[in-house]
């Protein structure tokens, strides 16, 4: 099926060759004024100025006159924890009140708690948990997502999020990775057996996972009082001899050594990094490996954001995500991640929408595939509202700016 997209007053981020942006190259972002688009069976075929429509084209296909809006790639989210059971605003209240995150995880909240959430829940019911929050996000623009594992700590707690995210790429219109995070704390029955909580998911977990090949990569929160520097390699270079890349948790609340073992390992990318040196920045910059940087989340738990600016400034490839997870990031909203980056982590707006779509791509293993418009890459696209720049975007922060998605041949659009 033939789609023209008519009328496009900027069509953003249209390139002829995709490949991963790192320093000064974040702040090009190509856009065509006044501008046409072509898909064909769900892939962008042909892109170009309005005044260069070929007259035959207004009567060819299905046309969709976007009415002066603005077209972008939909946002890629290559960092979200979306399947998880219930919610946690009690330890948000108390946070409040004064207890901080790792308070709350040493006496049993945190993790521990949607663990044991998630244990008690049918898998049918999860999925229809999860479900509801991938629709929510689609509605906010996002085409693409990275979702881990990592609430149930339990062979069987595991395998059941990742047969839901699988559930969920099968039926869904958004492109979607899993990533195996069994490494995200130590479950209680463990806590004083670490060594046996890493033979679990070495000798039973990522066995199991990869014959049923349920996972796309593997994660580790690497983080004071949670998995070292040690333990996080052990379980990468497990992973990785079953072919799943690493993607880490890594510098959320100390220095943890996260960003050098996963340069050190060719990790897909290293995720929070809102505690960094110049040793990890540096590290980083001379790395194919991504940074992918969480603002909603620092923003909940009331930390210092990620160092952006001396990240770009140093020449590292920058991603952007939602973290959507129950306890530091209850919102996958990217166009807030966007404005976030903006206001809070001095990202130019040009910075911020590529951090969030190509390099967003890139950091899940769909840049080829998706955050661009690329003749031949899949038409995932946010249609807004007319808008008179492309800095509105992220300056009308709160503002519901989307009048439609397009994920390949499937349309949602008011
Ligand atoms: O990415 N930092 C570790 N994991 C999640 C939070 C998990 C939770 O609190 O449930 C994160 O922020
Ligand atoms: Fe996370």
């Amino acid at each position: 099926m033939t789609t023209i997209l008519l009328h496009i007053r900027h069509l953003v981020n249209t390139r002829n060759k995709s490949t991963v942006l790192r320093g000064k190259e974040l702040a090009q972002l190509p856009v065509i004024n006044n501008a046409y688009l072509v898909i064909e069976d769900g892939i962008i075929s042909e892109f170009g100025s309005m005044a260069d429509l070929p007259a035959s084209y207004l009567t060819s296909g299905n046309v969709i006159d976007v009415k002066e809006g603005t077209v972008l790639p939909a946002w890629c989210d290559s960092h979200s924890h979306i399947v998880f059971a219930g919610s946690r605003e009690a330890e948000f209240v108390d946070k409040i009140r004064g207890l901080s995150y790792q308070e709350i995880a040493a006496r049993g909240g945190g993790i521990l708690n949607s663990a044991n959430r998630l244990n008690a829940t049918s898998e049918a019911e999860l999925f229809r948990q999860s479900w509801e929050r991938l629709e929510e996000v689609r509605r906010l623009g996002t085409g693409a997502i990275e979702i881990k594992s990592g609430y149930g700590l339990t062979v069987e707690g595991e395998l059941k999020m990742l047969r839901v995210i699988k559930k969920m790429k099968e039926k869904s219109s958004l492109s979607i990775k899993s990533s195996f995070l069994g490494a995200h704390t130590y479950p209680l029955a463990y806590r004083d057996n670490h060594r046996g909580y890493i033979n679990l998911i070495k000798n039973e977990m990522l066995p199991l996972i990869a014959a049923q090949k349920l996972a796309d990569y593997i994660d580790v929160f690497c983080e004071e009082g949670f998995f070292s520097t040690e333990e996080a390699e052990e379980i990468c270079r497990a992973g990785m001899e079953l072919g799943l890349q690493p993607k880490i948790h890594a510098n959320q609340m100390h220095h943890s050594g996260g960003t050098q073992l996963g340069v050190k390992l060719g990790a897909l990318s290293v995720d929070h990094l809102e505690t960094m040196d110049e040793e990890a920045i540096q590290a980083l910059a001379h790395s194919n490996t991504i940074g992918t940087l969480l603002p909603t989340a620092a923003f909940f738990l009331r930390m210092p954001f990620q160092p952006a600016r001396a990240l770009i400034d140093s020449g590292c490839a920058i991603a952007l995500a939602s973290d959507y997870n129950p306890g530091s990031s209850p919102s996958g909203n990217m166009n807030l991640v966007v404005s976030m980056a903006c206001i809070q982590m001095k990202m130019l707006p040009e910075e911020a929408i590529n951090a969030a779509t190509i390099n967003g791509a890139y950091a899940m293993g769909l840049g080829t595939d998706l955050g661009s418009i690329t003749i031949g890459k899949k038409a995932n696209l946010i249609i807004t509202r007319p808008i008179p720049s492309i800095a509105y975007l992220p300056y009308a922060f709160g503002s519901s700016l989307i009048r439609g998605t397009i994920l390949g041949e499937d349309r949602m659009i008011n």
